[in-house]
């Protein structure tokens, strides 16, 4: 693992895992300072809404039609041609296996016409590295990724280099907000609109569970606290906007409680592991948008003197930008491509990690 001589390099990337259509261009100086030349999103979330939550298949569909023009639109935003790249990066799971195909497959064909490295990525990892493009954070940090799919603290000691310290054992927060929204009967997709009627409601009114607070140890969960809103929700049905604004609020308060209390033990679980405390916490995936969240984090890490990093919501969520900026990275940090990496549903970033076995996300992106 030698790292290339100092060189700058200039990325396509493409993301295709979930119910985002995404390309980018970025480029990474020698100095390791990053610039999104472009980076498109297309959101899928008209095509899903009608059924409150991601459909593959469809998804799969929208990829294909749509990737050809969201590349040729990176491109003609960062005013490249295909000769001007040094690789074509693609995330390879975990994800929807269709999607993943789509943006794998299309990636392969360009690297192949124009004779380029490619670049196949994990998508986690690309979450793990996008505040060394946002924000320059220094490396070891601990990652708090909260997104539809994920929830997890991952201690970063270096590109490649990544520990599990903990990880749902049910649903991922983002699934759970979702979830919750379609239970009081707001439109999909759930988390802000959560988070907007959570700011006029009283989250003291219910008293719902904390699990797995006070535990040692960092994994999450998040079903039982879904089931007790559920039946909060029912003893009170029908419900008035009151009532939902109130239910929204103490869902919210109790899962923020849960994520910095299993935040801070993963501070102790880092230092134990790593040897010093985390140089910052940086939050990363959908819910990383989550104002609220982002304000319990910072006190938190004001608290425990740690700096709290947040990446532009825009950033936190699924784009193409992480994907070529982490493709990037290892390249410079001399980790050879594998080409030849297969479409992974199931990808875990620590494959050293304890599988949750009996328990845990059976989606799609567990
Ligand atoms: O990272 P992301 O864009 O896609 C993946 O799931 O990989 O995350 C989407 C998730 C959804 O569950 C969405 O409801 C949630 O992030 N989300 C939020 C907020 N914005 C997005 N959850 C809570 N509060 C928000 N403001
Ligand atoms: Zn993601």
């Amino acid at each position: 693992m030698t790292p290339s001589p100092a060189r700058a390099f200039t990325l396509l990337g493409i993301e295709t895992s979930c119910d985002e259509t995404a390309a980018a261009v970025v480029r990474r100086d020698a100095d390791g300072k990053g610039t999104i030349l472009s980076d498109i999103v297309l959101s899928q979330i008209e095509a899903h809404a009608a059924f409150g939550g991601v459909v593959p298949e469809i998804a799969a569909r929208a990829h294909v039609e749509a990737l050809d023009g969201v590349i040729r639109a990176a491109l003609a935003d960062a005013d490249m041609r295909l000769d001007d790249l040094d690789g074509v990066a693609a995330t390879a799971g975990p994800g929807l296996i269709g999607g993943l195909l789509v943006g794998l497959m299309t990636a392969r064909a360009i690297a192949a016409a124009r004779d380029l490295p490619l670049l196949p990525l994990n998508h986690l990892e690309a979450h793990a590295l996008t505040a060394t493009l946002t924000d320059a954070t220094a490396l070891p940090y601990l990652l708090l990724l909260v997104s539809g799919g994920h929830t997890q603290l991952v201690a970063v000691e270096g590109v490649g280099r990544y520990r599990r310290l903990g990880t749902t054992i049910d649903d991922a927060l983002g699934e759970a907000f979702d979830k919750t929204a379609k239970l009081l009967g707001l439109p999909f997709p759930g988390g802000p609109n959560v988070e907007r009627a959570a700011r006029e409601g009283d989250p003291t009114r219910f008293a719902l569970p904390r699990p797995l607070k006070g535990v040692p140890g960092a994994d999450f969960s998040f079903s039982g606290l879904k089931t007790a809103l559920r039946l909060e929700a029912e003893a009170h049905a029908p419900l008035t906007k009151k009532d939902v604004a109130d239910l929204a609020a103490s869902f919210q308060a109790a899962a923020i409680d849960v994520v910095a209390d299993r935040t801070r033990s993963a501070f102790s679980s880092f230092a134990m592991i790593v040897g010093a405390l985390p140089t910052a916490l940086v939050a990363a995936g959908g819910v990383a948008a989550n104002m609220a969240l982002r304000e319990r984090l910072t006190t938190l890490c004001r608290d425990a003197g740690i700096a709290f990093v947040a990446p532009p919501a825009r950033l936190c969520a699924d784009n193409a930008a992480m994907i070529a900026w982490a493709g990037a990275e290892r390249l410079a940090a001399g980790l050879p491509p594998d080409p030849d990496c297969p479409a992974r549903a199931r990808w875990p970033l620590d494959a050293d990690a304890d599988p949750r076995v009996g328990a845990g996300r059976k989606g799609a992106k567990a």
